[in-house]
């Protein structure tokens, strides 16, 4: 979910309007906002839907000023997505106002609690669970409201970023956070809170991120008061300087933040190397493995952690690991890491790779990790986000803000920073060939140039995805590096074109999935020149006996393939450890036209979000 607010002299409604839109990322099942000015007192207007349906809603009948107000955009946890169980939520009273990001895990004791004590319930929501409890301590003690849900929150099991007003003081917003995450703007007689920073960033470039545990006062003409939940000890606000840029978040001329993104690849990926990669002298370096390379030099094992398109980045890793490192590598859901008692040594070191640094899995098993003692490496695009700062160390992926839920940059930059490790980590083990080394590094200067050419695919993918955009299943195809690759050429697919994809090794689909071949079923095969290029060629073959209708992505100028596939797509040769951050464009389009011809919203495709920080 996304959470904002503003208390300030400027009119709140479009400003938590606009903030919720850019925030439409986080969830967008339901949306809401509450505004408050002296004369009507508090007003509450929410609806299932997107934002644009709220706008909608407003425009009937709702009197949209006020210089306090909140607003949330929902992604369902607790309740199906209605204008019930929507956000903002009030307390019995009608006194108190609410959004919530996360999960109240004791919900239900505190429910009966609160009905035993006469509070009755409008929605299904725990939030509201919340609201209430808020209430029924500001009353029994009769204290205001920072100390209310100090006292609450103390009861308060599981995951929140909460912002909560009070009608009887209403020059004053009290946040809070654990787990999920909350920016305050601090802006010149005014404040602004969030779920990151892009709701304010063209009012103030002045941020404090509240840490885990932390509450903040915010009032009118007052500086900001932040203190521990636990304890009650203040806490001086770290004011921090904004990067972000206007710029960076909005779609700068086309048609969807994610064709925006995919065609930023060249660029980002150049950042992402930036200062770091050195062909010349021959130098990979980045600062957190420097810092820490005894650590890496020493590791018994590598465990990567991670979920969605991040895991994939991870899988592409293990085979670029293993095969320069010689280190052995596994990689795990971390919503299956967290939970089976995994064997953690204090020798292994631990890769967290995570767009947001948000993911409330992924935080969970780096969490374990760190208790068991083990050296913990994030791998984050989001500077400043839950997962970095919970890390050891860690190198950012400098992929600028991604917008688009379905992920496309984040995961060829992912790939960029991981393989710049393991080349680093093989130089010095001597497990990779000098020559192979500097064949390596200037390789991967050239993969921008690769990327930028690989975009040019753009118009056959188009012209592939009309003839297959109404196909209901698709079954996607690679080997060694390129079998991850098949996995998130699947994935983007199901995300936003909602067509069922599998993406399977190559080999083993005689195992199974072969049964699904007939004429109506598209295979994607990955088959670039590098690589097990005669292997695949027979697992082409035996899709074509099936009489599959084949695409093949090939390296320009390939002939064998040509003459079996039905659908060819051109891609520059690159060396097979560096052929994903190739070979995944042309996917990354084919799954874009597709969606876009089936008419799906592609930016935000429902039921999705693209920070999970619920488990
Ligand atoms: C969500 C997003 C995916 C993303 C995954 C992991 O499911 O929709 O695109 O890959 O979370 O997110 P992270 O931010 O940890 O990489």
């Amino acid at each position: 979910c996304g959470i904002v607010g503003y208390i300030g002299h400027r009119e709140a409604y479009p400003i938590v309007i606009k903030g919720l839109k850019r925030l439409e990322y986080r969830g967008y099942d339901s949306a809401g906002v509450m505004l408050y000015d002296d004369e009507s007192g508090i007003k509450v207007c929410k609806t299932k839907g997107k934002v644009l349906d709220l706008e909608a809603k407003a425009q009937e009948g709702f009197t949209i000023n006020g210089n306090i107000g909140i607003g949330h955009t929902r992604w369902a946890t607790h309740g199906v997505p209605n204008d019930v169980n929507s956000h903002p939520h009030l307390s019995n009273s009608g006194d108190l106002v609410i959004i919530h990001n996360g999960i109240i895990e004791n919900y239900a004791p505190l429910k009966e609690e609160l009905i035993k004590r006469g509070y009755t319930f409008k929605s299904d929501t725990d939030t509201e669970v919340l609201v209430n409890l808020i209430e029924e301590v500001q009353k029994k003690e009769n204290i205001k409201l920072g100390k209310a849900v100090q006292i609450a929150l103390n009861q308060v099991l599981g995951a929140y970023a909460i912002a909560v007003f009070d009608k009887k003081n209403p020059n004053e917003i009290v946040a809070a956070r654990l787990g999920s995450p909350l920016a305050i703007g601090v802006g010149e007689g005014e404040y602004f809170i969030a779920s990151d920073a892009s709701p304010f960033i063209e009012y103030t470039s002045n941020a404090v991120y509240l840490e885990d545990g932390e509450m903040a006062n915010i009032r009118l003409h007052k500086p900001l008061k932040i203190r521990k939940i636990k304890d009650d000890s203040l806490v001086d606000p770290y004011i921090q300087e904004l990067q972000l840029n206007l710029e960076q978040i909005e779609k700068g001329g086309y048609d969807h933040f994610m064709l925006k993104e995919i065609y930023e690849q060249p660029s980002v990926i150049k950042d992402t190397y930036r200062g770091r990669l050195h062909p010349n002298e021959g130098i990979v370096q980045m600062a957190g493995v420097e810092d820490n390379l005894e650590k890496f030099l020493n590791a018994k094992r590598i465990l990567i952690v991670a979920c969605g398109t991040s895991w994939h980045a991870g899988l592409v890793a293990e085979y670029i690991f293993e095969e320069f490192t010689r280190i052995p590598v596994e990689v795990e859901y971390a919503s299956e890491f967290r939970y089976r008692n995994p064997i953690i040594n204090k020798d292994d070191v631990v890769i967290a790779i995570s767009q947001s640094g948000e993911t409330a899995d992924t935080m969970a098993a780096i969490k374990l990790a760190k208790e068991n003692g083990a050296f913990v490496f994030g791998v984050c695009n989001v500077v400043g986000s839950s997962i970095s700062r919970e890390s050891h160390a860690g190198a950012y992926t400098h992929a600028g803000p991604e917008i688009g839920v379905a992920s496309t940059k984040a995961f060829t930059t992912q790939i960029t920073v991981l393989t710049m490790i393991a080349l680093r980590l093989g130089k010095a083990k001597g497990t990779l060939s000098s020559p192979d080394f500097h064949a390596y590094l200037q390789e991967l200067e050239l993969i921008p140039e690769k990327v930028l050419e690989a975009l040019e695919t753009n118009d056959r993918a188009k012209e592939i995805a009309a003839k297959f955009k109404d196909a209901p299943n698709c079954l996607y195809l690679g080997r060694g590096y390129n079998f991850p690759v098949a996995l998130e050429g699947a994935l983007k697919l199901k995300e936003i074109s909602y067509i069922h994809a599998e993406g399977y090794p190559a080999a083993e689909m005689k195992h199974g999935p072969i049964a699904l071949i007939d004429e109506q079923m598209p295979v994607i095969v990955i088959a670039p020149k590098q690589g097990h290029y005669d292997k695949i060629v027979s697992n082409i073959q035996e899709i074509k006996s099936r009489s599959g209708k084949i695409i093949a992505v090939v390296t320009k100028g390939d002939i064998q393939v040509r003459e079996l596939a039905d659908y060819v797509i051109e891609i520059p040769e690159t060396s097979d450890a560096l052929s994903p951050l190739i070979t995944t464009i042309p996917l990354q389009l084919l799954s874009y036209y597709i969606a876009v011809m089936r008419g799906c919203n592609v930016d935000q495709p429902r039921n999705l979000a693209k920070s999970v920080t619920v488990e």
